[in-house]
This record gives structure tokens, C-alpha cells and sequence, in this order.
């Protein structure tokens, strides 16, 4: 079902955000070589309860075991925080999700450990920058193809392998919702957004091709060939005041707005 949030709802959602944005924030700090991904998750867990929230991830269909899905290097998403120490040169996605009074945020990024190589640093900022042209096309009245279309045209232009089997989502009082909201489309196609509409838009580039495969544990997806990937997201309202980004700091963003903030 597609759930049309008020403006009392979306509050609720943008103070979840706010816990999400500042859990990203305290990791972006942390994330140092030689720590353990488990000291990472402690840390999220800490701002999330300082925040008057709950983590959405923590016993996830039954058996999400951590406070964060913590990526290293080829784990595309849904990595699980374990006592692996992160080294020089990896890069790590780190997503993030919070329930304030019933109503869900979620937001992710993709940060270097120490020193990046360029090749990697690239990675990471198309598919930040992809992200940020997904959330431009969020507006009443477009579809989901323009946002979709929107993110795979940056992965392609640049060759990396954009991921099909995990999409965004809806958003609310579950944290996943109607409709997906895949990272491909077509412009003009698929369902119309409205006002009252909450969206997660969530790119997964690869460095080499788009495959993915899933370890034994049922959580960890990985790159088929073992190639490098990152993942960013934001949780983007269409609000009565127009669409505006939850998870970007301590209150909504207006989109458009963004870069007068100090966003990632
Ligand atoms: N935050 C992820 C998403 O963007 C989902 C996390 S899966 C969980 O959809 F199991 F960790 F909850
Ligand atoms: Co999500």
C-alpha cells in the first residue's frame, strides 16, 4: 500500500531523519583504520538512543542481528557489523535507519578509510551525484521512471554496473513501503507521485558489472566479481511545503536547497 503522510506524520519522519543524518555523521568520524565495524554499530546505537529513537534495523524481519548495515569494499548492502577492522584504502558504505514515535528514516553513504584511490573516490562520487539527480526528479506529478531513468544514466555514462535486484522504497510507518523505487526507468513512465509521498532513493553502483550474490549468512550482498561498491541514500518527502530531504541534517532540506547546506 502507498501511504499518504500528513504534515504531523512527516514530522515524526523528519525527527527519525535527524537521528539518521546524525548517526551517519558520528560514523563519517569514526571510521578510522584499525577499527572494528561492531565499535561502529555501538556508536549508532548510542546516537540513535540519544536521539528518542529505535534502530528500524535491529531485529528486522526477525533476524537482522546489528543497529547498522555496515559495506565494506565488495559488500554492496546488508553487510553485518562484525569484529573485522577496517584497513587503509577500504571503502565503507554505512546505512542507517531510526523509528521516532512509529515513523521511519533511512539514509546511507559511502566513505573512504584513510587514504582513497582515485579510482574508488570516483565510484563514490558518481554515485552520490547519482543519487542527488534522483532526488531532484521527487516532485508532485512526476513518476518513477524519471527518477530511475535519472540515477542509470549516471552509472552508465561512467560504466559502472548499476544494481537491479535491491531498489529504494517507500517510506513511513514501515521502512519499507510501496511503491520500489528502482534505479532504472524510463522518463514519463510508472506511478505518478503526490503530495503526502515519503521516498527512499537509494543507488548501488559497481565498479565492474551489476551482479550481485548474497553469502551464506542471508544478509551480505556482494559484487558477483568481487569489483567495489558504494551505495548512498536519503529519505525525501513531498511535503504541502514542497519535497524535502529528512535525512541531511538537523531539519528538513528543501530540495534545491541542499547545497546551501553543509550536505553530503
Ligand atoms: N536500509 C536498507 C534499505 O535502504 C535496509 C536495511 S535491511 C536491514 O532499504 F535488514 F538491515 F534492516
Ligand atoms: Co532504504
Amino acid at each position: 500500500m502507498i501511504t499518504i503522510k500528513s504534515r504531523r506524520e512527516f514530522a515524526k519522519m523528519a525527527r527519525a531523519g535527524t537521528a539518521v543524518a546524525a548517526v551517519l555523521e558520528a560514523i563519517r568520524e569514526a571510521a578510522r583504520p584499525g577499527v572494528s565495524l561492531i565499535a561502529l554499530d555501538e556508536i549508532g546505537a548510542k546516537v540513535i538512543a540519544d536521539h528518542g529513537c529505535t534502530a528500524s534495523f535491529l531485529g528486522y524481519l526477525g533476524s537482522y542481528p546489528a543497529t547498522l548495515c555496515l559495506s565494506p569494499n565488495d559488500v554492496i548492502v546488508h553487510g553485518i557489523p562484525d569484529s573485522s577492522k577496517l584497513r587503509n584504502g577500504d571503502i565503507l558504505s554505512v546505512d542507517a535507519g531510526a523509528i521516532y514515535e512509529g515513523f521511519h528514516g533511512d539514509a546511507a553513504l559511502t566513505i573512504g578509510v584513510g587514504e582513497t584511490a582515485p579510482e574508488a573516490q570516483h565510484l563514490i562520487d558518481t554515485t552520490r551525484e547519482a543519487m542527488w539527480a534522483g532526488i531532484h526528479q521527487v516532485r508532485k506529478a512526476n513518476r518513477l521512471g524519471d527518477i530511475g531513468s535519472a540515477v542509470h544514466a549516471i552509472g552508465e555514462a561512467s560504466g559502472y554496473g548499476v544494481v537491479e535486484e535491491y531498489v529504494g522504497h517507500g517510506i513511513g510507518r514501515q521502512m519499507h513501503e510501496e511503491p520500489q523505487v528502482p534505479n532504472y526507468g524510463t522518463p514519463g513512465k510508472g506511478l505518478k507521485l503526490k503530495t503526502g509521498m515519503a521516498l527512499c532513493i537509494e543507488p548501488m553502483f559497481n565498479m565492474g558489472r551489476r551482479d550481485t550474490k548474497v553469502d551464506p549468512d542471508g544478509w551480505t550482498v556482494r559484487t558477483d566479481d568481487g569489483g567495489l561498491s558504494a551505495h548512498w541514500e536519503h529519505t525525501v518527502a513531498i511535503t504541502p511545503d514542497g519535497p524535502q530531504i529528512f535525512t541531511a541534517g538537523d531539519k528538513p532540506v528543501p530540495v534545491g536547497f541542499e547545497e546551501a547546506q553543509a550536505h553530503r
